[in-house]
């Protein structure tokens, strides 16, 4: 195997794979380090298992609460936690041979083990070291953590990660949540349809507190219907691990109190895969908060070594890395590409309904002191999420009031994570929303309740 190449990528996930095929696409010897599975967190314990399951869980709360309205009679429903993780990891296990095989095809050298940085764009995997003429592009992203000063390290027990929960034989018959984050949600979806009783507990005043608070509310409601409790701006004071369960002291607002459950899943922001790297020895410079320091351009402190992906810095998502990989790849070919535009950079999380957004919320509007107009529609007014009964949820959308651009765009709705992406283009190509409107939508379909918001938006909506 050749040890020079002109670029070499450390880390195979969505950030690093996509550099390296882009690479290799405008003609540079490339080369992966991997040192686990191709595809990284996303392929093998995010993404693409937990789109599995929560398929799994959707199809578990129809048939049970909606198959009969259907015109659909079923008999005792069983649910097999087991067979949906076998099904999730066949989906996860496929993807990653499939990034293997994209790595074939674009001929991108795989170079298997755990990579540490050198001078002289050099890394070192065991015994052999690889030197890149170019450059080297930093990708080795983040990992579960737990909060051990509360007393919650993660046993993979009693105390887990979304690492362990994507192989458990059985739902547990209670479970608690820290952080009501993308990961919290998901997997508080997915375990109370089979059968948990969850508890998500949210240090922030509500759950998905990026999103905007009428997103946040919208999802908090359907969550409560499904009997899962949420306890927002509460903080952990302390955890008693037992052998089979464990008891957490939670305040909130001034008032105390406890919950027991037999396993405590910890989703509370992940930790940067940053110190098996040697970046000292390169002279590789950390932000405050620990993620690697980068320009514009993803270029590190030092010389020939770039950054991309979870530690080049929030928001940490895959769409988000595999973005700056070809951003960076273009860089190192001599391209100008155009800069990314970080607040076009579209949120979902795929819990039911889903939750999607972009731009600016409405507090952060407000903050901004932006003259700006609200346009909303609710699905129960849509004909096509009627057929569906699936009409919890809404499409707001926050517009400029004087140049009509759009400054927000939130989505609660089964469908929400394909919804935004008309929003998406609009914003990064900085339409109004009357350029939106212009665009005539199918009939019936969810996307005309984008539609429907713009138009609300300018006063003109015609179904509510
Ligand atoms: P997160 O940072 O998105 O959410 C963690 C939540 O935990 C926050 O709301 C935070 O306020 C809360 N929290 C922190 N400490 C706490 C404490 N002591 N007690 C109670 N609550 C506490 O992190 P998460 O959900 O673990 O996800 C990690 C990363 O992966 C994020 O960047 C996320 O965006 C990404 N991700 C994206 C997904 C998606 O796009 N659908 C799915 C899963 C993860």
């Amino acid at each position: 195997m050749a040890n020079t190449f002109d670029v070499i990528v450390l880390g195979g996930g969505p950030a690093g794979y996509v550099c390296a095929i882009r690479c290799s696409q405008l003609g540079m010897s490339t080369a992966v380090v991997e040192r686990d599975k191709l595809g990284g967190v996303c392929v093998n314990v995010g993404c693409i298992p937990s789109k599995a399951l929560l398929q799994s869980a959707y199809l578990a709360h129809t048939i049970q609460h909606s198959a009969k309205r259907f015109g659909i009679q079923v008999g005792d429903v069983k649910l097999d936690f087991s067979a949906a993780i076998k099904h999730s990891r066949q989906v996860s296990d496929q993807n990653s041979k499939g990034v293997g095989f994209l790595m074939k095809k674009h001929k991108v050298t795989v170079i298997t083990g755990a990579g540490a940085l050198q001078p002289g764009k050099k890394i070192q995997v065991g015994g052999d070291t690889y030197t890149a003429k170019k450059a080297i592009v930093i990708a080795t992203g983040t990992r579960v953590k737990g909060i051990p000063q509360i007393g919650l390290e993660i046993n993979k027990t009693t105390v887990i990660s979304s690492d362990e929960a994507l192989f458990l034989d059985e739902a547990p018959k209670t479970l608690a949540i820290i952080g009501a984050g993308a990961v919290g949600m998901e997997f508080a979806d997915i375990f109370s349809a089979f059968g948990s009783k969850v508890t998500v507990i949210e240090m922030l005043p509500r759950a998905l507190p990026l999103e905007d608070a009428e997103s946040s509310n919208a999802i908090a409601k359907v969550f409560k219907k499904r009997r899962i409790d949420i306890l927002a701006g509460a903080a952990v004071k302390s955890a008693k691990v037992g052998d089979n369960s464990v008891t957490l002291e939670i305040g909130t607002n001034g008032s105390a109190q406890t919950v027991e459950a037999e396993k405590v899943l910890m989703a509370a922001g992940r930790a940067l895969n940053t110190e098996d790297l040697a970046l000292d020895a390169v002279g590789i410079k950390l932000t405050e908060a620990g993620f690697i320091e980068t320009n514009a351009d993803l270029r590190t402190s030092v010389d020939g070594y770039y950054c991309i992906g979870d530690i080049a810095g929030p928001p940490m998502l895959a769409h988000k890395g595999s973005r700056e990989g070809t951003h960076v790849a273009e860089l190192l070919a001599g391209h100008q590409p155009l800069p990314i535009k970080y607040d076009n950079i579209p949120s979902v999380t795929y819990c039911h309904p889903e939750v999607a957004s972009i731009g600016l919320t409405e507090d952060q509007c407000k903050e901004r002191s932006l003259d700006y107009q609200v346009g909303r529609f609710p699905l129960t007014a849509n004909g096509r999420a009627r057929a569906t009964l699936e009409t919890d949820g809404f499409v707001k959308i926050i517009r400029d009031k004087k140049y009509s651009e759009i400054l927000g765009a939130h989505i609660v709705a089964s469908h929400a994570s394909e919804m935004i992406h008309e929003l998406v283009v609009a914003r990064e190509n900085e339409y109004t929303v009357e350029e939106v409107d212009m665009a005539v939508h199918a009939h019936p379909t969810l996307s005309e309740a984008v539609a429907e918001a713009v138009l609300d938006s300018l006063g003109r909506v015609i179904h509510t």
